[in-house]
């Protein structure tokens, strides 16, 4: 099993890391336009492959696509990342010009891969992969779902003090402010969490979760890698050992939750086909319009660019 990763910056080198130390895919490849980039950070992972025990070989390639040939699954982090001050959406003129090119250059060699798309904005430049590489929609999955729960279930968990493993939460609609972190649907070891805080307190722990991307870019100049990159070694663990794990993922939608012809964060299940089936939660009249709020906002900035 070949897995490419188009972009080897934070993101990308860190992903390839983490898989590499999960020892379940045959070959890594690494690709990006910056010269060496790719050759270096693989030759850097390769090095610590002995010391993991793993069995994974870790290429990379500046710009060379033909290296990526039958791939089972192709990640995308590649683009430019927010500077303080700046929106994910800030990011849409550039980042959507790159996602193009890249996933023309990869669907030709790869035509029967599963896309997981990382670079934002995020549900956003995952239709534009749509767009790009014409396949079955459910091949093709945004990552933020991931990330953004673990995000709310370290807060709440500082907030109550138990541990985070133990908290079960689904957050739905775009990566961005308008994100649905779902209290009804948040159980600490099964233990509804109303018996913990209540909802208006647990308002805090929604904005901290909305706020923690831009948090770590006024921190870092740049914006988070090591916990986006193992949310997509999960995703990617899921796909090739058909594990058919419940996660929320930018996905498409034909219908569900009255919503159609977008990829947006709902609750899936992801397996070796990609999106096996999606979940259709029995959703609020609050919970709804909030989602169709995010809808309408990733609507709007596909309106923007020409399609
Ligand atoms: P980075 O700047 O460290 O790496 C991006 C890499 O993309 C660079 O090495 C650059 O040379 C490469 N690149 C640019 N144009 C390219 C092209 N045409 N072909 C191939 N490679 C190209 O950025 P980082 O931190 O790795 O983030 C990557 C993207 O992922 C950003 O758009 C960022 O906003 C997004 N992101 C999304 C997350 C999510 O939850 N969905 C989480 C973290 C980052
Ligand atoms: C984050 O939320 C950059 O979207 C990325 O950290």
């Amino acid at each position: 099993m070949k897995v490419t990763i188009i972009g080897s910056g934070n993101v990308g080198s860190s992903c390839a890391t983490f898989l590499a130390k999960k020892n379940i895919v045959r070959e890594i490849v690494l690709i990006d336009i910056k010269p060496k980039i790719s050759e270096g950070k693989s030759l850097d992972i390769s090095q610590m492959i002995s010391i993991i025990d793993s069995s994974t070989k870790i290429n990379g390639y500046t710009n060379d696509y033909t290296k990526s040939e039958n791939s089972e699954i192709i990640v995308i982090t590649c683009g430019i990342t927010r500077k303080p001050g700046m929106s994910r959406d800030d990011l849409v003129n550039t980042n959507s010009k790159i996602i193009r090119s890249v996933v023309n250059n990869s669907i030709k060699l790869s035509p029967n891969a599963k896309f997981i798309v990382v670079s934002n904005p995020l549900d956003v430049m995952t239709y534009i992969t749509y767009m790009t590489a014409k396949i079955n929609p459910y091949k093709i999955i945004g990552m933020a779902g991931i990330l953004d729960s673990a995000r709310y279930c370290y807060f709440l968990s500082k907030k109550i003090n138990v541990s985070p493993v133990n908290i079960q939460t689904l957050l739905l609609g775009g990566h961005g402010d308008t994100m649905v972190p779902l209290y009804r649907y948040t159980t600490i070891s099964g233990i509804p969490i109303k018996e913990f805080i209540s909802e208006e307190d647990n308002q805090e722990i929604i904005e901290m979760t909305k706020y923690a991307g831009a948090s770590i870019v006024n921190y870092l100049g740049t914006s988070a890698w090591i916990a986006p990159s193992m949310s997509i070694v999960k995703m990617i663990e899921s796909i090739l050992t058909n594990s058919r794990n419940i996660y929320c993922c930018s996905s498409f939608l034909k219908g569900e939750y009255n919503l159609k012809n977008i990829f947006l964060g709902v609750p899936i299940i992801l397996g070796k086909n990609g999106v096996e089936k999606i979940i259709e939660l029995q959703l609020n009249k609050n919970e709804l319009y909030l989602l169709h709020k995010s809808a309408y906002q990733i609507n709007n900035i596909l309106e923007k660019i020409k399609l």
